[in-house]
């Protein structure tokens, strides 16, 4: 859903920012430092409750200050109402405190607020989904599963706490039989969410081949999902044989929190064949389909926040990037040292916004 008005107030350099988006394309220009990243960094907050570049809230909110603000009007359709404009807002406090208001209600859930607002962040370091660790795809798949299935996110979150209790009765556990209880509760919640995360992978497989050709040609993708314990066992079963294992190492070592996307080029795992731009171009091909495929199975536009990426891309590339974009209908906000980096991307729709020492105004 676009944002149609963002206010930002003690985030980092940016001591007050009230702007209304386009729908389309909104471009942030400013010299390093400005607070280009800044004001994504912003939308990314109101979307997930936390930063993309900083763990820690204190480093976000403004020197000096006691907290931050970003509000948002979401435009919403309904079916009493054609089109409305849902307001929406996250305040941070120096303490870590969240308050999160949605249609002017105190005390809502983050969930609910990242329900709202589907984002996909495209930058020049994103390509660690590739190369690094398997959270990385657990995340990028978790996304797309949250916004495709409703009951995802309540047993993605009474999984984890079951699994942690499991844990911590594993230390004193005499017998396999203390376990059994909770195992049946567990092992059915994991079948379910591998379930969820196997056809979510599936389903966005042929968007993401699409747009992978649509950037890196040569290469043909190959996505497969791994569910964190080899594929013939039932989960339960599993957990009963690895008892012993599991309580020597203190924890259980197997399951959904293991899950994976392995992904490959040409039968070749993806970080021994690609160059380091090549990586990028697939990171934001993956981002980009992700983004399609919700809007396909769910109406749901999703917003892009493009961070420096442009100067990444050729002039070819960049245009394909923003005719893909386009094509969605979908919110985008792309930063650049200069107009010169977003020329390609321009039309009549979309807006310029000048970014200057903490500054945002429109052009
Ligand atoms: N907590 C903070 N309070 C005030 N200024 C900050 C804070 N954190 C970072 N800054 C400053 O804000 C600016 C952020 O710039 P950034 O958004 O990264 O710029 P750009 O993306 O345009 O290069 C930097 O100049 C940085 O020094
Ligand atoms: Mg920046």
């Amino acid at each position: 859903m676009p944002l149609s008005r963002l206010i930002i107030q003690q985030f980092r350099n940016i001591k007050a920012c009230d702007i209304h988006p386009s729908p389309g394309f909104n471009f942030l220009v400013g010299a390093n430092g400005s607070g280009k990243t800044s004001v994504l960094e912003a939308i990314y907050l109101l979307g997930h409750g936390r930063s993309f570049k900083s763990t820690l809230t204190g480093r976000v909110i403004q020197n000096d200050q006691p907290e931050l603000f970003v509000h948002g009007r979401v435009q919403e359709h309904s079916l009493t109402r054609d089109q409305f404009e849902l307001p929406v807002g996250i305040n941070k406090q120096r303490d870590g405190s969240t308050e999160v208001k949605i249609g002017g209600q105190s005390g809502q859930k983050l969930a609910q607020l990242a329900k709202i607002l589907p984002l996909q962040l495209i930058h020049p370091e994103g390509f660690e989904l590739l190369t690094d660790g398997p959270k990385f795809r657990r995340a990028f798949i978790d996304w797309g599963v949250f916004h495709t299935e409703a009951g995802f996110h309540e047993a993605w979150g009474r999984f984890k706490r079951l699994n942690k209790q499991r844990n911590a009765l594993l230390k004193d556990a005499k017998s396999y039989r203390e376990l059994s209880y909770w195992d049946k509760q567990l092992a059915e919640l994991a079948e379910k969410i591998s379930h969820w995360r196997q056809a979510y992978v599936e389903q966005m497989t042929t968007v993401a081949q699409e747009m992978c050709q649509a950037f890196l040609p040569e290469f043909d993708i190959q996505l497969k999902y791994y569910r964190g314990w080899d594929k013939d066992t039932p989960y339960d079963q599993l957990l009963e044989r690895n008892f012993e294992r599991d309580q020597s190492l203190g924890y259980t070592f197997s399951g959904p929190n293991k899950a994976d996307l392995r992904i490959k080029v040409n039968g070749t795992p993806v970080e021994d064949v690609l160059s380091r731009g090549q990586l990028k171009l697939m990171v934001c091909a993956l981002r980009v389909a992700q983004g399609q495929h919700l809007t396909q199975v769910t109406e749901k536009p999703c917003i892009y926040l493009i961070d420096d990426f442009a100067s990444e891309l050729d002039s070819q590339r960049r245009k394909r990037l923003a005719d893909c974009l386009k094509a969605t209908g979908a919110q985008v906000f792309v930063s650049s040292i200069t107009e010169e980096q977003i020329a390609d991307m321009r039309d009549e729709q979309g807006k310029l916004f000048h970014v200057e020492q903490g500054n945002i105004e429109q052009r």
